[in-house]
């Protein structure tokens, strides 16, 4: 009988592992792990797929435009922000290790299940769509989350979702760009994810990601420039007579993804229009602030204030933000500290 041998086609085949596989490898390192975890996973693994379907369908049905409604933090909601919103909260609500969820677009926290029967449960934070004013123009657009345990002493929904974000124990954010891409952390590294149409899952693409130690390249809404803080407009005038570049999609997400790849810097500092900043430190922040340092950089709320550190008081609390490149955001807090 002639047998035949298969050759691969590319010299340096790689093992195809799935988000879900990916989650099961990992909670084998776990031998006393009960599975909710990879129960809460999958269900965003699965938002994000059904989220990415609505967005690419956007002006074939009618998901653009506004919702008729502001959001708590007194923005536009779009239709889509509300959309994502009810996936997230749909999916999340029917995992029994889910406690409580929070949302960008909700006033209050949502508590899915108040009895402490002693088993570990979590509290998923979210910005369900990031960006959302891109969505008009085809954009770049993202949903960003956090992952808290719940305290199992208490019942207050506060002492379970104000902790500082170097508590958190998984984070990351799915990019629906030109492809939808997903970044995890489960405080071991980052992993990156591309989600493969053609057979509806999430492949993993890289492990262990780095971000690039630096890179001349800075990252805000520069229309802000002359309301910035005298250290931030002394950072640009450094930078500018420095030779670097600048780029800014106008979603976080868009804008953290290609600094997570390429390097460089993004920044929101307080403005006239924003005091205390514009990014939410519970829903944005913290989430990038762990896969930024968790990928090697550093996000920081100014000098000498890791955003992981930050004690939160209240669940839409914003924050300044810095994160990047560990030398580019030196370079920043050098002007502003000096
Ligand atoms: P969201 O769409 O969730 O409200 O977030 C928008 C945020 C963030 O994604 C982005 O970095 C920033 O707002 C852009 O703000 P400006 O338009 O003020 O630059
Ligand atoms: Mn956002
Ligand atoms: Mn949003």
């Amino acid at each position: 009988m002639n047998t035949v041998t298969v050759k691969p086609t590319q010299p340096a085949m790689r093992d195809i592992v799935t988000l879900q596989s990916h989650i099961l490898q990992q909670q084998a390192l776990h031998p006393d792990a009960s599975g909710t975890f990879t129960w809460i996973l999958s269900a965003l693994s699965i938002s994000a797929k059904m989220i990415a379907a609505q967005v690419r369908r956007a002006r074939l049905e009618d998901v653009l435009g506004n919702a008729g409604e502001q959001n708590v933090q007194g923005e536009q909601q779009q239709k889509l922000d509300v959309i994502a919103n009810e996936i997230l909260l749909r999916t999340l609500g029917a995992r029994e290790g889910v406690a409580i969820v929070a949302s960008e677009e909700n006033e209050e926290p949502v508590i899915l299940r108040e009895q402490n029967d002693g088993e570990t449960r979590y509290c998923v934070l979210f910005d369900p769509l990031d960006g959302s004013s891109n969505l008009d123009i085809c954009g770049s657009v993202g949903t960003i989350f956090s992952i808290l345990r719940k305290d199992r002493r208490s019942t207050k929904a506060e002492d379970s979702l104000l902790q500082p974000g170097t508590r958190q124990v998984a984070a990351g954010y799915v990019l629906y760009g030109s492809s939808t891409v997903m970044l995890l952390t489960l405080g071991h590294g980052v992993d990156m994810f591309v989600l493969d149409p053609s057979i509806g899952a999430f492949v993993r693409v890289a492990e262990g990601l780095k971000i690039p130690v630096k890179n001349k390249c800075y990252s805000l809404n520069e229309g802000n420039r002359l309301t910035l803080p005298e250290g931030y407009q002394k950072y640009l005038h450094w930078a500018q007579s420095n030779g670097y570049s600048s780029r800014y999609v106008g979603a976080m997400v868009g804008d953290v993804h290609r600094i997570m790849l390429q390097g460089g810097v993004f920044m929101y500092p307080p403005t006239q229009k924003a005091p205390k900043g514009k990014l939410r430190l519970m829903y944005e922040a913290n989430p990038m602030a762990f896969l930024v340092e968790q990928a090697g950089g550093k996000a920081l709320a100014g000098p000498d204030q890791r955003i992981l550190d930050v004690q939160p008081e209240g669940i839409h609390q914003r924050t300044c933000v810095v994160l990047g490149s560990s030398e580019e955001v030196d370079h920043v807090m050098a002007q502003v500290a000096g």
